[in-house]
């Protein structure tokens, strides 16, 4: 697999970054994950919007320009022949001299930027979809900011680990009572014709997928709620799923060993898969 870091296209094998990496030693770093289906980049706009804003927020620059950025990930598709997958970018703010907790001084520490791309055949006609997920639910510990994507994936790591463990899927984190959102993923709920998911704030990251997929429902004549609700509804709901780059749309079909609805992934996230799929190639 060819890679990008700083500039160059290497061999992967050949690519290094420093010890002193900042997002080596503290996790100083943001990143963001496009999927490709049919060799084309999905939403490759939402996901340089983003990056730009979990940069701003951490008072980082990128190396390039968003076009000089676009440009890389279509090489990557295109050395890699990736049809089906996903390119995954990170940004960093670089490795100063010697570990410090303060930040280098940007004039002499440049951010390391690095890409490689996956390559997943059958990601959008995936088997899971037509299962379904199970999840359980376990406390939200991350911190509080998770609008900014940042590479500290530690806690929600742990949270598929427990769920593995559980025999599930994934996990839906919960707090002061409410769904934040999954492990990687935004969560829904689905009552009759309407949709239910958090709104947006710092609690949760701001979906590039989601915003997508509740424009989609409006035009699809479904209602969508903004607002907070418990696993406790989330179990009586009718339907259930997830949104993400990696994974489209997928079916929730248990929660904690509940079955949500018949158990089986419903007719509305199944169609919510289809038009984003449809809309999205
Ligand atoms: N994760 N919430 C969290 C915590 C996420 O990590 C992600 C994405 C999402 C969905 O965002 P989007 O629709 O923009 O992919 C929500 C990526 C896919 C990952 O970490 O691999």
């Amino acid at each position: 697999r060819t890679v990008y870091v700083n500039g160059e296209y290497l061999p992967e094998h050949e690519a290094k970054v420093s010890i002193f990496d900042r997002a080596f030693l503290m996790a100083d770093g943001v990143y963001e994950v496009t999927s490709v289906l049919d060799g084309k980049l999905i939403d490759f706009d939402g996901h340089a919007k983003r990056l730009q804003r979990s940069l701003d927020e951490l008072d980082m620059k990128s190396p390039v320009t968003m076009d000089e950025l676009l440009e890389i990930h279509r090489e990557l598709v295109r050395v890699n022949e990736i049809d089906e997958g996903l390119v995954y970018l990170q940004v960093t703010r670089g490795a100063p001299a010697d570990r410090d907790f303060v930040f280098p001084d940007p004039e002499t520490t440049e951010p390391t930027l690095v890409l490689f791309t996956q390559s997943k055949p059958g990601l959008a006609d995936s088997p899971a979809a037509k299962r379904g997920m199970k999840v359980i639910s376990i406390e939200d510990q991350r911190w509080g900011r998770r609008d900014i994507k940042t590479v500290q994936l530690l806690y929600p790591s742990m949270g598929k680990m427990m769920a593995k463990k559980a025999g599930a899927d994934d996990a839906w984190m919960v707090e002061d009572g409410f769904v934040t959102e999954g492990t990687s993923n935004n969560a829904y709920i689905i009552k009759g014709n309407t949709i239910i998911t958090r709104a947006l704030s710092n609690d949760i990251l701001h979906g590039i997928t989601r915003a997508a997929v509740l424009r989609f429902a409006r035009e699809a004549q479904m209602q969508v709620e903004e607002r907070n609700y418990t696993i406790d509804e989330a179990k009586e709901a009718d339907e259930a799923f997830i949104t993400s780059a990696s994974t489209f749309v997928m079916p929730v079909i248990e929660i904690d060993g509940t079955p949500v609805g018949e158990g089986t992934p419903g007719p509305r996230a199944a169609r919510l898969r289809e038009i984003y799929l449809e809309e999205s190639r």
